[in-house]
């Protein structure tokens, strides 16, 4: 469980920060969600902006979230869903280093703008791994070091920095191919620059991971 829900800044203004940027990807997140099926772990769930996007094929979400100030606000956004929904989710507080999940207990992972904050990413995704089932789906959604050599400079440059203040996000991350290393065969994957974003957080990667 992470402390920084005691902190103002983390208590109220990353939440908020975190549902502004939700927004500007709401189409994005509503395409790949609607491939979520079965019972479901949604790693770093944040303020739960995914929740209203699970289908009928999806059974039950495990919510799961570190931060006990954003699960607040996740909270209440469960709680203004209709019921249908509502009753799906159930919100758990951990890290995704050390899910509290039994092995090949889930059918999809869904990791939306997350794998940028987990401290190590390889160790979640071993994590994710063990608690899919063979050929489970990880549905991820991350923003990772640019394409552009310019912008890779300052991603570097200024990662110190902004990882402080962004809840431990890294800006340099090669996720996609931390994804393949961690055993998922990738599919669909598609790299794409957001014009909506910072720059430094404007290359996304986006796809479907096969656990063999
Ligand atoms: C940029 S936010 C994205 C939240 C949400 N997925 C969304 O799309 O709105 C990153 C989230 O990852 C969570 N996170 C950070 N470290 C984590 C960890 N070790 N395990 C699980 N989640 C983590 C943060 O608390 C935060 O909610």
């Amino acid at each position: 469980m992470s402390l920084r829900g005691f902190n103002p800044y983390y208590r109220w203004v990353f939440p908020w920060l975190l549902d502004r940027v939700s927004k500007v990807v709401a189409t994005e997140r509503d395409q790949l969600l609607s491939q979520a099926k079965g019972v479901v772990l949604e790693v770093g769930a944040g303020t739960g902006t995914s929740f209203q996007c699970y289908q009928d094929d999806v059974t039950s979400v495990v919510a799961l979230e570190p931060d006990v100030g954003v699960m607040h606000r996740a909270r209440k956004v469960l709680s203004c869903l209709p019921d249908a929904q509502r009753d799906k989710v159930e919100l758990v507080i951990a890290d995704a280093m050390d899910i509290p999940l039994a092995d090949n207990s889930v059918d999809t992972v869904v990791c939306f703008l997350v794998l940028c904050s987990v401290p190590k990413p390889d160790r979640a995704l071993e994590e994710i791994s063990r608690v899919l089932k063979p050929g489970g789906q990880l549905l991820f959604f991350e923003h990772v070091l640019s394409d552009t050599e310019a912008v890779q400079r300052w991603q570097h440059r200024l990662n110190p920095f902004w990882h402080r203040c962004a809840g431990g996000c890294q800006l340099n991350r090669q996720t996609e191919a931390i994804i393949a290393q961690a055993g998922f065969d990738l599919q669909v994957v598609r790299r794409y620059q957001h014009a909506s974003f910072p720059v430094l957080v404007r290359q996304l990667v986006t796809g479907i991971g096969v656990r063999r």
